[in-house]
């Protein structure tokens, strides 16, 4: 599986930790900045990871922001993207299952580094259902074709 990986400044320390997390289980992923904590504005980094999750280059997605909220907008702006912010197991596997979510959001200033590692642990590795739960993503794709110009 291929993931990508992008934060703002708020996020930039809980990045680097997930970085840490997925080299140590041999997962392949991009880190597509920011790579300090600098300001910066959040939804340059939720368009530019949406957009390589959305074409297809990569199979799944994380972003950090300092509460997850801004940067999982963002995302959730490029069609295709179907971002969940998940602060607990229950919803990070849900979002999986359920939502067919292939972006997982995070907000540093959230949640501790242990729980996020653990939440990113699920989310990858839970498959989505499909059956009733196909039909029902099928119709968010279809509110996206609905408002695109
Ligand atoms: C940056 O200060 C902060 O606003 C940002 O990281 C995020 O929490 C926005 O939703």
């Amino acid at each position: 599986m291929k993931v990508v990986i992008a934060s703002d400044h708020g996020g930039f320390r809980l990045k680097q930790e997930i970085i840490k997390h997925l080299e140590s289980k041999n997962i392949q992923y991009e880190d597509y900045g920011t790579y300090s904590d600098e300001s910066v504005d959040y939804p340059d980094f939720g368009e530019k990871l949406g957009e390589a999750v959305a074409s297809g280059k990569f199979d799944r997605g994380i972003v950090i922001c300092g509460t997850g909220i801004g940067i999982s907008i963002s995302a959730n702006k490029i069609p295709g993207v179907r971002a969940a912010l998940c602060h607990d197991c229950f919803s990070a596997k849900a979002s999986r299952e359920h939502n067919n979510a292939n972006v997982l959001a995070l907000g540093e200033r959230v949640i501790g580094v242990e729980l996020a590692k653990m939440i990113v642990d699920i989310w990858l590795e839970t498959e989505f259902l499909g059956g009733r739960h196909e039909r029902r993503v099928g119709k968010i794709g279809a509110i996206e074709e609905k408002y695109r110009r």
